[in-house]
C-alpha cells in the first residue's frame, strides 16, 4: 500500500481496498503542497479529534466523494447531524472493515470542534489510531501528551509504522516524543504536527537522528511504501 505525508497530521493511505485519510486539514495547512481537490477518491475519512486542525476538510470532502467518517461517537453524532455518513466508535473500540480494522486507543489531549459561528461543540475523548491492514499495523497518535500505556502499545501490537507529533505546546515535544517512540517499539517512526505554526516550530531531522531504531522525516507530499 502507498502511504502519503501532507503536513500537520495528514496522512493518505492508498491500499487495494480502500482509500483513507486521516486528519485532512488541508484547507489553511501551509505545509500541505495540495489542494484538497488533489486527493484521490477517499472511501473512508478517519478523525482522531475533533479540533479543526484534524477535521479539517472532512466536511467538503466526505460530500465529494461519499466518504464514510470515522469518529469518535459525540464528534460522529455531530457530523450525522450535518448530514455525513458516519461510523461511530469509541475509545478502546475496534471494528473490522472491509479495507483492515480500526481501533481508538487512547490520547490525553482535548476534542471540540468549533462551528462557523465560532461555537464549541463537545466532541467526546480524543483518541490515536490504530489501523490494521493489508497485514501491518499503523499507529497515528493524533494528539497526545506522553502516557505511560504507550508501552502497552508496544507490549501487545507489533507496528510497523507510527506517526508521533513532536510540535511540543499542544502535544508531546521532541524528547518526549523520543520517549514514546521507544515505548511503542514500532518499526519505522515519522514525526508529525510541526512547523504547520510558529508555535509548533521543531527540527525534525534532530528528533529521528535521537530516535534509536529507525525514524524517518517524510517531506509534505512524500510518500512510502508498506
Ligand atoms: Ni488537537
Ligand atoms: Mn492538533
Amino acid at each position: 500500500m502507498k502511504i502519503t505525508y501532507h503536513g500537520h497530521s495528514v496522512v493518505l493511505i492508498e491500499s487495494a481496498q480502500a482509500n483513507i485519510v486521516i486528519d485532512p486539514f488541508i484547507s489553511g495547512n501551509g505545509q500541505s503542497t495540495i489542494k484538497p481537490s488533489d486527493l484521490p477518491h477517499l472511501d473512508y475519512i478517519i478523525l482522531t479529534h475533533g479540533h479543526n486542525d484534524h477535521v479539517g476538510d472532512a466536511f467538503d470532502l466526505a460530500k465529494t466523494h461519499d466518504a464514510t467518517i470515522i469518529a469518535v461517537a459525540e464528534l460522529a453524532d455531530y457530523l450525522a447531524s450535518k448530514g455525513l455518513k458516519v461510523h461511530p466508535m469509541s475509545i478502546g473500540g475496534g471494528y473490522n472493515f472491509n479495507f483492515g480494522r480500526v481501533q481508538y486507543t487512547i490520547a490525553f489531549h482535548g476534542s471540540s470542534y468549533a462551528d462557523e459561528n465560532h461555537r464549541i461543540i463537545y466532541a467526546g475523548m480524543p483518541g490515536g489510531i490504530l489501523l490494521m491492514i493489508e497485514g501491518k499495523t499503523i499507529y497515528h497518535a493524533g494528539d497526545t501528551a506522553l502516557y505511560s500505556d504507550m508501552k502497552l502499545l508496544g507490549e501487545r501490537y507489533d507496528i510497523d509504522l507510527a506517526f508521533l507529533p513532536i510540535g511540543d505546546n499542544f502535544t508531546m515535544g521532541p524528547e518526549d516524543a523520543v520517549l514514546a517512540a521507544e515505548w511503542i517499539k514500532a518499526k519505522t517512526v515519522v514525526p508529525v504536527h510541526y512547523n504547520t505554526f510558529p508555535i509548533i516550530e521543531q527540527d525534525p531531522q534532530a528528533f529521528v537522528d535521537k530516535v534509536k531504531g529507525d525514524g524517518k522525516v517524510m517531506a509534505s507530499g512524500e510518500s512510502i511504501m508498506l
